[in-house]
C-alpha cells in the first residue's frame, strides 16, 4: 500500500487555507432542526452550496492556480471539464492572472458553454464525450509541456479541498462524525487527511451515488477498479477514479466508512433541502425517463437513513455529526425548458424508483 504522510498533508492543507483566504468564503456551518430531529444527534450541514461559483472546487482551483503562479508567472494551462471545476478554475485562473483553455466535448450543453463563456473562458471543444474531451486537454499539455489541472488527482486541488476539513474542526471542535460526497475524492481525501492528522478520533465518511460507487467499491476491492456508472441525479459524483490518483491510498487509510445512496434517498434530500433549508434547484422537464444527468440539482448527498443504518453498528460514534452540501442549484440549465424541483416531480421520481 502506498504511504501517506499526514504531517505533511497537514501542511500543506494549512497552508493552502492561509494561501486561499482572500479569494473564497469561509462558508457556515448551518444547524439543521430537520436533520437533527430525524437522528439522535445534533446535525450540522457546511454550507459549500455558498461557496463562490456554487461549490467548494473554487478552493483547489484557487490554490492550483495560484501555486502555478508563483512558480511561473506566464504559465498557460488546460484542463478538461464543463462542470463545476471549470468555473471554478475559469474563476481563479481569471483572478490570479493566468490564462487556460478548457476542454470541452462538442455536445455539451449549450447553457453550460455559455456559462463558461460569460466568465472569459476559452473553450475548445474534444471528441463526443467528457472522457475524449479531457484525453484531448492531457495530450495538448503533454505536447506543449503545460500543466493540466486534473479535478482531484493533483496535490493543490486536494489539499486545497481540504480546507473544508479545517474550517469545520475550527468551528465544530466536538464532531464526532464528517459525511462527504466522493466522486474521484479529491474533496474526501484532502478533507479526511486533515482530520486524521488532527483528531484522529473523528470519522469520516464517504457517500456516494449506488448508481457510481467507483471508489467505495475500489476501496472494498483494494485497488482502482474500471466500473461504468448509471445516471444519477448527483452527477458531480458520478464517474470514475483515474488509475495511480493520489486520492486512492487516501481514502484507503484515512475513510472509515462508505455509505451508497440510491436515487429515491437523493432525491428526498434535494426536496428536503429546498423544503427546510430554502434551497432553489432547477431541472430540465424531460426528466425523469430521459437525459437525468444533463441537468441534476443532485448536489448533496443526504442519509437519514444512513445515518440510522451506521449508528446501528457504531453506537460509540456520539452526537455530532456534520453533512457537507456541495452546492445546491445547478446554474447551467436555467434557461429553456425548466421548472422548479416540486412535490409532484419528488413523487414521481419516488414512483419510478419504486417500479
Ligand atoms: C458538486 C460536486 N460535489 C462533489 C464532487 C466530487 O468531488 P471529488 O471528485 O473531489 O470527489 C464534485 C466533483 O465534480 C462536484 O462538482
Amino acid at each position: 500500500m502506498v504511504e501517506i504522510n499526514l504531517m505533511d498533508l497537514q501542511a500543506r492543507i494549512e497552508a493552502a487555507a492561509d494561501r486561499i483566504a482572500p479569494y473564497v468564503r469561509r462558508t457556515p456551518l448551518e444547524f439543521s432542526h430537520g436533520l437533527s430531529e430525524k437522528n439522535e444527534g445534533n446535525v450540522f450541514i457546511k454550507m459549500e452550496s455558498e461557496q463562490r461559483t456554487g461549490s467548494f472546487k473554487v478552493r483547489g482551483a484557487f490554490n492550483k492556480c495560484l501555486v502555478l503562479r508563483s512558480e511561473q508567472p506566464d504559465v498557460h494551462v488546460t484542463t478538461a471539464s464543463s462542470g463545476n471545476h471549470a468555473l471554478a478554475c475559469t474563476l481563479a485562473m481569471k483572478t490570479v492572472g493566468l490564462t487556460g483553455t478548457i476542454y470541452l466535448s462538442e455536445n455539451v450543453s449549450k447553457t453550460k458553454e455559455l456559462a463558461l463563456v460569460r466568465e472569459g473562458a476559452i473553450l475548445r471543444h474534444h471528441g463526443t464525450d467528457a472522457v475524449e474531451a479531457e484525453t484531448k486537454a492531457r495530450q495538448t499539455a503533454q505536447e506543449e509541456g503545460i500543466p493540466f489541472i486534473s479535478p482531484y488527482n493533483d496535490m493543490e486541488v486536494m489539499t486545497g479541498q481540504g480546507t473544508v476539513g479545517k474550517e469545520i474542526l475550527e468551528d465544530l471542535p466536538d464532531v464526532d462524525a464528517v459525511f462527504v460526497p466522493v466522486g474521484g475524492g479529491g474533496l474526501i481525501a484532502g478533507i479526511a487527511a486533515y482530520i486524521k492528522a488532527v483528531k484522529p478520533t473523528v470519522k469520516v465518511v464517504g457517500c456516494q451515488p449506488a448508481h457510481s460507487a467507483v471508489m467505495a467499491k475500489s476501496v472494498e476491492a483494494g485497488r482502482i477498479l474500471d466500473l461504468p456508472s448509471l445516471d444519477t441525479l448527483s452527477d458531480g459524483t458520478a464517474g470514475g477514479v483515474e488509475e495511480g490518483s493520489i486520492t486512492f491510498p487516501i481514502c484507503q487509510q484515512c475513510v472509515d466508512d462508505w455509505v451508497l445512496v440510491e436515487e429515491d434517498v437523493i432525491s428526498d434530500a434535494i426536496y428536503f433541502m429546498m423544503a427546510d433549508h430554502h434551497k432553489t434547484c432547477f431541472l430540465e422537464h424531460k426528466l425523469p425517463e430521459c437525459d437525468r444527468s444533463a441537468a441534476t440539482p443532485a448536489r448533496l448527498v443526504w442519509l437519514p437513513e444512513q445515518l440510522k443504518i451506521t449508528d446501528c453498528g457504531r453506537s460509540s460514534w456520539g452526537g455530532h455529526r456534520c453533512l457537507l452540501t456541495d452546492s445546491t442549484e445547478v446554474p447551467w440549465e436555467v434557461s429553456g425548458n425548466h421548472f422548479l424541483w416540486s412535490k409532484h416531480f419528488h413523487r414521481e421520481i419516488k414512483e419510478n424508483n419504486r417500479m
